[in-house]
């Protein structure tokens, strides 16, 4: 099969091929998909750069979402058969003509979706419902600090609080450049990050500060997460965009200070823990995608040799919406 591969860490495509491998065999509990579609995420960028925890050995094939058809099923596999369509969270090796996925973490494709679109909901969406839902518990009434909003968590999450909570959106962006595409995503307040970012969103939100904080930036802006906060408020890290070393958690009497609370989440660690929970917020992302109420653009690559190009884009923080790449039929 062909598969794309990284063969050992670098900031750039240079060591990025399409290669011809063995297909993978299902293990115990897993099932072998023919991939239609698979999605292009920024796990592939801190993978591809070396980032800790992310590629277990080199080389690697990244992927973390797919669409397609099941064509084998591992010992124990349940609930699948031979030729069902199916979505699948495979959290690696999705960009490659077979991979495998837990039968845990691979649901039914809704008829009449497209496939292509499919394959763009196990990563961002179903991260953004689990963010809102779970992680965040966002409710009508709060206000919620997003950075990175004009990527596809920031993107997906406007649709996510848009269709469940109605909460009340300020985005924040890096750049100058990504403002348009935060607010065309549907946060009606957009900030570029910068010394002053506590300072501008007391002044956006009438002095109050805001409820939840969903921050994919490492600890790079936790100390002005805190001072963003509303008594009460909470924030929840995500990610790590930049790499690096992550920093200590703020000293205990800051968030007395602050009557703040800090968490985390990791979809690939709660699909480890907790499959069934997150294939379920898989399933109400696909069903987002049905009804139409997700307005992210998806932009469909024609074969895994566009990949790396747009791999590149992501880590350039130049992407042009949500890549998912045909891979085969
Ligand atoms: N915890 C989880 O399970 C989980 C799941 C999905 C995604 N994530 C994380 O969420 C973040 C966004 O993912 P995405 O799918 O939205 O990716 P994306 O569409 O590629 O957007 C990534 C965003 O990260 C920022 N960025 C890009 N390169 C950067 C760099 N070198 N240093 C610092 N910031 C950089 C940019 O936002 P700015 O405008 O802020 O610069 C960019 O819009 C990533 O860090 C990803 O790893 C985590």
């Amino acid at each position: 099969m062909q598969a794309l591969v990284f063969d050992r860490p670098a900031l750039d495509t240079s060591a990025t091929r399409i290669a011809r491998l063995e297909p993978p065999t299902p293990g115990s509990g897993q099932v072998a998909i023919r991939v239609a579609y698979a999605g292009i995420n920024f796990k592939d960028v801190m993978s591809r750069r070396g980032d800790p925890g992310y590629a277990p050995r080199w080389p690697f094939v990244p992927g973390v979402e797919v669409s397609g058809t099941v064509v084998g099923l591992g010992p124990e596999a349940s609930g699948h058969r031979v030729g069902d369509p199916v979505v699948a969270l495979t959290n690696e090796g999705g960009l490659a003509e077979i991979a495998v996925a837990e039968a845990a973490l691979t649901v039914p494709m809704p008829a009449g979706l497209d496939p292509g679109r499919a394959a763009s909901a196990p990563g961002a969406l179903t991260t953004a419902i689990l963010l809102h839902d779970h992680a965040a518990r966002v409710r009508a009434g709060d206000i919620v600090l997003v950075h990175s909003a004009g990527g596809a968590v920031g993107r997906s999450l406007a649709d996510v609080a848009r269709a469940r909570s109605g909460a009340r959106l300020v985005g924040v962006v890096g750049a100058a450049t990504r403002v348009g595409t935060a607010r065309d995503a549907g946060y009606p307040t957009v900030l570029v990050r910068g010394d002053a970012l506590a300072a501008d969103v007391r002044a956006g939100t009438s002095g109050r500060g805001v409820d939840v904080v969903l921050d994919p930036q490492g600890t790079a802006f936790l100390h002005e997460d805190l001072a963003a906060l509303a008594p009460g408020g909470r924030i929840i890290l995500f990610g790590n965009a930049a790499g690096g070393e992550l920093a200590a958690l703020p000293p205990t009497h800051l968030l007395y200070r602050h009557n703040a609370s800090v968490g985390g989440f990791s979809l690939a660690a709660l699909s480890a823990d907790a499959p069934a929970m997150v294939a379920a917020a898989m399933r109400a992302a696909l069903y987002m995608l049905a009804a139409g109420e997700s307005t992210s653009e998806v932009v469909v690559l024609p074969g895994l040799a566009a990949t790396p190009d747009a791999q590149q884009a992501l880590a350039d923080g130049a992407g042009r919406g949500k890549y998912v790449v045909r891979v085969s039929g």
